[in-house]
């Protein structure tokens, strides 16, 4: 099946001149990296704070010009006219449109070259972030630029094509450059005390966001005082954990996303995949572990001690079956 991408555009988009111009820019580009969530996925989407991280090893490149004949699109999923896409571009295409609506422009073809090192559908922000790419890239190409509310609306444009009724904390994360607060769809930078290393290893088991949020909203209609405990819950733990990160305690971190990590089984978001995962960073030193982003498969954040046990860390997940493993350090004042 072909990709359909019959949504609404984003509303009243603030759009400006690019900084380099305003005639239309040939092979403009866009950016965007992949996040973490440390704490509060799915609760985010009841209006409970979350804490992300960005992942500066992984990061989505798009770039888009004026197409000779047809538009097209290049990916590693996918390369050929964007009328034949298939229907898992669904989201890129429609953040691709979205903007061509924003810009005015809703007709005209472009070429689009997208190189992404995120693993798609394993929790870490990859349509968010290609999206994000994407919209800034299209907007260059007519010689426009977006201020951060309208990217912002954009990217949930196209994220509503992902999973019906995204919490924002994607769009956001993605082209963030720190930990970052989130709370009611706006972001505000978290102070970090010590530096925090995690690992984060790949499970090779796609996550399926769509289905774990339509999950839990299922199981909250089943059980609504069960869910909205287990929801105010991680609420507290990503109120708590704030200042455990402003103080620089990572046994309170690690202790926290345990928790979460139980909390988010709990809400029927798990898989045995994960809990492997977590369960060899936790007995292989790790503070604690938990599954990040939609769940369901996708990946485990796991809170190192240290730079130095992080690459133990890294071995033994990586002889425990991870797909893959990646490191980051959430930089702190000391
Ligand atoms: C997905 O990365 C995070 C979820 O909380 C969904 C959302 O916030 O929209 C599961």
């Amino acid at each position: 099946m072909t990709a359909s991408t019959d949504v609404p555009i984003a509303p009243d988009a603030r759009l400006h001149a690019a900084t380099h111009g305003s005639a239309a820019e040939p092979g403009a580009t866009g950016r965007a990296g992949a996040k973490a969530i440390l704490l509060g996925e799915h609760a985010v989407v009841y209006g409970r704070p979350a804490i992300a991280i960005p992942v500066r090893a992984l990061g989505a490149r798009a770039e888009a010009r004026p197409a000779r004949g047809s538009a097209t699109l290049a990916s590693t999923l996918y390369h050929g006219p964007i009328a034949r896409a298939p229907e898992r571009l669904n989201v890129t295409i429609t953040a691709m449109r979205a903007a061509l609506a924003a810009a005015g422009r809703p007709d005209a073809a472009l070429d689009i070259a997208i190189d992404s090192s995120i693993p798609a559908e394993r929790g870490l922000g990859s349509s968010a972030a290609v999206s994000a790419a994407v919209i800034e890239a299209v907007l260059g190409a007519c010689g426009l630029a977006a201020d951060d509310e309208t990217m912002h609306e954009l990217i949930q444009t196209a994220e509503r094509a992902a999973h019906g009724a995204p919490s924002g904390l994607d769009a956001r994360t993605v082209r963030a450059r720190a930990a970052v607060w989130f709370e009611r769809g706006r972001i505000e930078p978290v102070s970090v005390g010590h530096d925090l290393v995690f690992v984060i290893a790949d499970t090779g088991v796609r996550g399926r966001t769509r289905e774990a949020v339509a999950a839990v909203a299922e199981r909250r209609k089943n059980d609504p005082r069960g869910v909205e405990s287990a929801l105010d819950e991680l609420g507290m733990l990503a109120t708590d954990l704030r200042a455990d990160v402003s103080n620089g305690d990572r046994a309170a971190i690690g202790d926290a996303m345990n928790r979460a990590h139980r909390l988010l089984n709990g809400l029927g978001v798990g898989d045995p995949a994960l809990d492997h995962l977590v369960r060899a960073a936790t007995t292989g030193g790790a503070l604690g572990a938990k599954l990040t982003g939609g769940g369901r498969g996708g990946c485990v954040l796991a809170l190192a001690r240290d730079a130095a046990s992080a690459g133990e860390l890294t071995e033994r997940l990586t002889r425990a079956g991870a797909a893959a493993v990646w490191t980051t350090t959430v930089e702190g004042a000391a």
